[in-house]
């Protein structure tokens, strides 16, 4: 939920760590800070609001700081206490400073044991309490890393924290227990800890993700991983960093929201080619990952869990495998999943949707299942994520690094691996012939073609999605409805809108209006109906007439030439024909054109509101608290 970042060795601390929380910021942003160390002692600066504000505190003495080679930063979600300056990390506890992302579940427990002790702690944080156990330690004549090590010990819940002491300037030490951490040793000496491994493209070429019940131990010297529990070493091996620098740029786009949504297209061929066998013609969607083939094989009915954005995609996932596999799909979000009492047929394959594959209640569902032995697969866009060691089997996405807090391209590369997982199954039940099998395969690797025309279309100021957004700007609320796999789109619509333009906004199965929703709609409000030429399409047009008799504002995404839905709506915006040339396109696929159609109105919509796309507020793109 919070970023961290840590360096140490013969670079500008302060540069490198300011640049990191830049990447991290993501992760949340209500308030961040830096700790720098110095031979003498260690300097904080913090703010509250967005990273630009601490820049904006250490301006004036910029030239001093930057002489510092060892720091830590830490950019927050707030969890425990306000956003304030005085909550925001580091926090120092005499000569300890510390970051800390998650939670300390026994906080209570600790701050009155610090409250008996006579001493006062100056945050309302849970955070602060870990210095007090560990300056004790130190007091008792640990070195600052077994002291952290020990103290450690009188922690429950899912952490990391990075610790300084102006004991030992020049050292930094590492936690990872829960919440993610990764190192990497600086090749110009030295060695670096963040949160995810984007802050550390531009310096390395490989990183070690630690595992939960690592400690690392950073000097000028490199960096060493001890085992939490004993304090014994323990090897790491690196993994190779797949993402440059490049990738973490807007690249001439206003918006990294934007830059990703027109990014979908290389996501989808990218993830293709990372899951599937492209050259065994005869086997279209056979996954080149063995060990998720496997368990695929043998499962006899799947379970989704996933939250927002990933939750949504697994709904489309539950059609389409129901659809082509006739294979039992049960939809749950993993944060009520996971205090029921479900009841799971004995050969149940979990698999866990999170494209950051750090989203605790996710994570949590797969854990307990797997201890209840059911086989359990993570479906993710993160290499190194917690999700991508806990599960059996791990699927990878290929979006790259999504850098704006609204999902977009990583919802596309979970459809990519959810149709391959449709098209698997499918060819294991005998449901599909190769011929179908390839015949869907074919048209899916063409689908990235008519997006980019479509994009190009439908970016600027003429398009039909700028013009809509700009006639429905001060309407009080949008409803979304679709059916069949539209449906799910038009739940990710609108918690789409809501979360980027904080515009009331709901999504609904058409057909389900009528129960109630119908009652809201006046001429004040929008609907966007999407009604693409599928088997629903002239239900989901009966549904139209329905709120339109009520005078809402229709906007009809719907195929090119279907005039007749086009003459029933106040807005029209057109998705491709399903042809390639002369060749059909299986309506399966529709949702891979819908989908760009309302990230955009969504995009636009928020653009005339002014809000901060990238960052919505409230938000953090990993969530990784309960
Ligand atoms: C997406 O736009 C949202 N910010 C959010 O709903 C997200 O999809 C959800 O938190 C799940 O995240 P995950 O895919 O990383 O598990």
């Amino acid at each position: 939920m919070c970023g961290i970042v840590g360096y140490t060795g013969s670079r500008s601390a302060q540069e490198i760590i300011l640049k990191g929380l830049k990447r991290l910021e993501y992760r949340g942003y209500d308030s961040a800070g830096i700790a720098l160390s110095f031979s003498d002692r260690i300097e904080v600066r913090k703010a509250e609001g967005k990273l630009l504000n601490v820049e904006k505190v250490i301006e004036p003495e910029k030239a001093v700081l930057t002489t510092s080679h060892a720091g830590i930063g830490h950019t927050r979600w707030a969890t425990h206490g306000a956003p304030t300056t005085q909550n925001a990390h580091p926090h120092r506890v005499g000569h300890v400073v510390l970051v800390h992302n998650g939670i300390i579940e026994n906080y209570q427990e600790i701050r009155e044991r610090v409250l008996e002790s006579g001493r006062k702690p100056q945050s309302e944080t849970d955070s602060e309490l870990f210095g007090f156990m560990v300056l004790d330690e130190m007091e008792k004549g640990a070195g600052l890393a077994e002291a952290v090590r020990r103290a450690f010990a009188g922690v429950e819940g899912r952490c990391s924290m990075v610790v300084l002491s102006e004991k030992e300037p020049g050292v930094v030490v590492g936690v990872r227990d829960g919440s993610p951490l990764v190192a990497a040793r600086d090749p110009e000496g030295g060695a670096f800890f963040a949160s995810d491994a984007q802050p550390l493209a531009e310096y390395v070429k490989e990183v070690l993700y630690l595992e939960n019940g690592d400690l690392a131990v950073a000097t000028s010297k490199g960096l060493e991983v001890r085992d939490l529990k004993t304090g014994a070493r323990v090897e790491r091996a690196s993994s190779p960093l797949e993402w440059s620098p490049e990738r973490l740029e807007k690249g001439g786009y206003s918006h990294y929201m934007l830059k990703e949504i027109h990014e979908q297209p290389a996501t989808l061929i990218d993830t293709l080619n990372a899951l599937v066998d492209r050259k065994e013609a005869l086997a279209p969607f056979q996954l080149v990952q063995g060990k998720a083939s496997e368990l695929l094989e043998k499962a006899t009915e799947i379970v989704f869990v996933a939250c927002g954005t990933s939750f949504h995609s697994a709904m489309v996932g539950k059609y389409w495998i129901e659809n082509f596999a006739r294979v039992p799909v049960h939809l749950e979000l993993a944060s009520e999943f996971r205090y029921r009492k479900p009841v799971l047929a004995p050969g149940t394959l979990l698999v866990g949707v999170t494209q950051s594959g750090e989203t605790a209640d996710t994570l949590a569902v797969l854990m307990d299942a797997k201890q209840a032995g059911y086989a359990t697969l993570g479906i993710t866009n993160v290499r190194g994520s917690t999700v991508s060691r806990e599960a059996d089997a791990v699927l990878y996405t290929a979006a790259g690094p999504e850098v704006g807090v609204a999902a977009t391209k990583t919802f596309t590369g979970q459809l990519v691996a959810l149709i391959t997982l449709a098209g698997f199954l499918a060819s294991r039940n005998r449901e599909l012939t190769t011929e179908m099998r390839s015949s869907l395969f074919s048209q899916l690797i063409r689908v990235p073609h008519l997006m980019t025309d479509f994009l190009e279309e439908n970016s600027g100021l003429g398009s039909s999605v700028r013009k809509a957004a700009v006639a429905l700007q001060n309407v009080s609320g949008f409803f979304f409805i679709g059916r069949g796999t539209s449906y799910p789109i038009a739940l990710e619509a609108a918690l789409k809108l809501k979360e980027i333009s904080y515009i009331p906004a709901e999504g609904y199965a058409a057909g389900e209006l009528k129960h109630g929703p119908i009652a809201m709609i006046d001429e004040n409000m929008a609907v966007v109906v999407l009604a693409p030429r599928d088997s629903w399409r002239d239900k989901t047009v009966s549904n139209l007439e329905e709120v339109k008799a009520r005078g809402a504002k229709i906007v009809g995404v719907g195929h090119e030439t279907d005039q007749r839905l086009r003459q029933l709506c106040d807005h029209w915006i057109p998705i491709p024909e399903l042809k390639m040339g002369t060749e059909s396109i299986d309506e399966s696929l529709i949702p891979f054109f819908v989908t760009p159609v309302i990230q955009l109105l969504s995009f636009e919509l928020a653009l005339l509101k002014g809000t901060d796309i990238d960052q919505p507020r409230n938000l953090a793109k990993s969530v990784t608290v309960e």
